[in-house]
């Protein structure tokens, strides 16, 4: 057998320029994979998240009897906490304010009244393509960023609307012993600002 070349001290310099290539390499796949979590998977992750935690926030408002009383599901206002039928019985009509002689503005005014009638600029119902009652997370956010179905609006101007409509400012100031929405109307703005921020994600539907 021919003599082989590599003597030994060759072949411990070997081991040790194999050991630390395996070393090195290790070293760097771990730093890269981290380093590619962090771009990739990790951002969509986290993106997801506070998307889906900003919009809880925003679906609680938008839930809450104030504004929902408002975007009811058929043609009939609701009322209360408890979002029973409009009494006196009311309809949207054909523009939403209401059937001839049972006008909205017959009995609510621009400001709430002190006999318990509660009032804001612009009050009617909110169209039917604005019906939020019923629908789950996945459909109201889909609902909300559908320009067909939102009046046409971009996601700023969406932003504007829950910022400075007098329909939306009223639910902070409702009159009587009525209670506000669970956040502040700050607070709502900033997390509705915050859900756009986050690419204004759509809550995974339930049914698919
Ligand atoms: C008195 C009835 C009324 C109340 C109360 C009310 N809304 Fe509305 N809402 C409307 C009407 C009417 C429109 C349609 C306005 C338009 O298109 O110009 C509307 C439209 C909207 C829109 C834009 C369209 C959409 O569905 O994406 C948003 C967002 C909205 N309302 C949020 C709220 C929030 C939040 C509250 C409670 C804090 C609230 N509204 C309370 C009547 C109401
Ligand atoms: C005949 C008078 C009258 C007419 C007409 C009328 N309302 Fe009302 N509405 C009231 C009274 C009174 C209340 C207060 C009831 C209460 O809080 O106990 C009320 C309460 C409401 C509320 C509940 C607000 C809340 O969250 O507490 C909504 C929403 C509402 N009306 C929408 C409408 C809309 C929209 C129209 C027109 C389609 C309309 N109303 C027409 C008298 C009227």
């Amino acid at each position: 057998m021919k003599p082989r070349n590599n003597t030994r001290p060759s072949r411990r310099l070997n081991v040790g320029v194999v050991s630390w290539l395996v070393t090195a390499g290790l070293m760097l796949a771990m730093a890269s994979t981290s380093i590619f979590a962090a771009s990739t998977d990790d951002v969509g992750l986290a993106q997801v998240s506070a998307a889906r935690s900003a919009f809880n926030d925003v679906a609680a408002v938008l839930r809450s009897p104030r504004c929902i009383n408002c975007h009811p599901a058929g043609d009939v206002p609701r009322q209360t906490n408890a979002q029973l039928p409009h009494f006196p019985a009311v309809a949207r009509g054909l523009d939403d304010h209401g059937i001839s002689g049972m006008r909205c503005n017959a009995c609510h005014q621009e400001m709430n009244q002190s006999n318990g009638v509660p009032g804001a600029k612009h009050w009617r119902l909110a169209p039917r393509s604005m019906a939020w009652a019923g629908l789950d997370d996945h459909e109201l956010a889909e609902q909300l960023k559908d320009p067909n179905r939102n009046g046409h609006r971009t996601l700023d101007q969406l932003i504007e609307h829950v910022t400075s409509e007098s329909l939306v400012l009223w639910a902070w100031q409702p009159g009587g012993t009525r209670d506000a929405p669970p956040l502040t109307h700050e607070k709502f703005v900033q997390r509705f600002k915050d859900w756009v921020a986050a690419g204004a994600l759509s809550p995974q539907s339930k049914k698919e």
